[in-house]
């Protein structure tokens, strides 16, 4: 008889942006009318820069000619953007990290999902609360997890680290001593950002205690401050410790083009096993490579043209952040983040629930933004808004906002 992996009957509802999706079509049905503006998922909406559209109409003519066609790639990656990456991610950064510890993939979501599989489902997770839900969920796939408490809003036999406005939205170490921790910066949802000598704590914590940190930096392009780690292997021993995951999504645009990829250090070891070796052998059985075209076009964000048009394309919607930061705290809101990240959290007014204000927002406003309770417990009377929607856009929904 068939029987089905029963841990995904422990996941409550949808994932988050489905149910908002659902939401925002059923709203947009029943009110043709409305101009419905979207500050919900974090999808980008600028045009890809035009050094990656050349790019990719040079790759795309070499697919047409035999002698430049190319059918699988490397499962790992092409050596030249994984040069690319180690030369301008990491060593340009005084990070210490080579081209083969570097794992190119699809998108950080797939890597954030599936890296979980390396590790014995006897792991204890911890993750900040609120959290991207990739992670807790495919933790819950796995089996890592006991039951959902609805009362609790979390999952048994997992830490959850409180990131409130007490404790100004960072994660505090947890009484009980986890092997893997989650951790995002800058953040998401929160959109604050971590120093380095706070960083640099969690991975002398890590190492003194043999955990692993999965760091998800897919954000790091939104850093504007001075002293905020761009990568956790600024931090030193974080080698031993550390495993990062990247993103093109959100620097260069690449949501609906697919690029990523992930850095498992040689010196990473646990259980006498180096994870870089399990990894590899991970990517290479389920995993064919990003397309070709595809890595030409992520080679391209690391030339001169392609790292100043990127620059535009992120102060445009950090000037978007910054609309929605200063107009709604202006209105009277309690607005964080915004200035190292392209998300920005409020405080939810009137004793809502992030849910009713979601509703109230949408049916009032015509915008949709994150509920903060779908981050998790303590996402519960915060609301999270992305800045990357057109200026037009953004500029709308604070004035709608503003006059609710
Ligand atoms: C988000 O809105 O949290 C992100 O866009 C989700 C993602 O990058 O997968």
């Amino acid at each position: 008889m068939v029987t089905v992996n029963r841990n995904y009957l422990k996941l409550p509802g949808s994932y988050l942006f489905s149910t908002i999706a659902k939401k925002v079509n059923i709203f947009q049905e029943e009110n043709p009318q409305a101009s419905v503006i979207r500050l919900g998922i974090g999808d980008v909406t600028q045009p890809l820069a035009p050094a990656i559209i050349d790019s990719l109409h040079r790759s795309v003519d070499e697919m047409g000619h035999r002698e430049t066609f190319r059918g699988y790639a490397p499962d790992l990656g092409y050596d030249f953007l994984r040069d690319a990456i180690a030369k301008n991610d990491y060593r340009d950064r005084g990070c210490d990290i080579s081209a083969d510890e570097i794992f190119v993939s699809d998108g950080a979501k797939s890597d954030s999902g599936n890296i979980q599989e390396i590790f014995g489902t006897d792991n204890k997770v911890a993750v900040c609360d609120p959290v991207y839900p990739v992670y807790v969920d495919t933790n819950v796939m796995a089996g890592r997890t006991g039951a959902y408490s609805q009362e609790k809003g979390c999952f048994d036999g997992v830490i959850y680290m409180p990131c409130t406005a007490d404790n100004g939205f960072m994660p505090e170490f947890p009484e009980e001593v986890p092997d893997l921790i989650y951790l995002c910066f800058p953040n998401n949802p929160t959109g604050g950002a971590i120093t380095k000598e706070r960083l640099q704590e969690w991975v002398d914590y890590a190492n003194r205690y043999g955990c692993v940190i999965i760091y998800d930096a897919a954000y790091e392009a939104y850093i504007s401050q001075e002293g905020i780690p761009h990568s956790i292997y600024e931090c030193e021993g974080a080698r031993t410790c550390a495993i990062e995951l990247r993103s093109f999504s959100k620097n260069a645009g690449f949501t609906g083009v697919r690029l990523g990829f992930t850095v498992v250090p040689k010196d990473l070891v646990r259980d006498g096993v180096q994870l870089h070796r399990l990894w590899a052998r991970r990517h290479g059985t389920k995993f064919n490579g990003a397309p070709y075209i595809v890595q030409r076009a992520g080679e391209s964000v690391y030339s001169p043209e392609g790292k100043q048009q990127l620059a535009q394309q992120v102060a445009y919607y950090m000037r978007n952040a910054r609309v929605i930061h200063d107009g709604l705290q202006d209105a009277g809101y309690s607005v964080y983040g915004g200035v190292d990240a392209p998300y920005i959290w409020l405080a939810v007014p009137n004793g809502m629930s992030s849910w009713e204000f979601f509703d109230h927002l949408l049916s009032q406003a015509h915008v949709v933004g994150t509920p903060g309770s779908g981050f998790g417990a303590n996402g519960e009377g915060y609301f999270r808004l992305t800045a990357f929607s057109t200026y037009e856009n953004t500029v709308e929904a604070v004035e709608r906002m503003k006059k609710m």
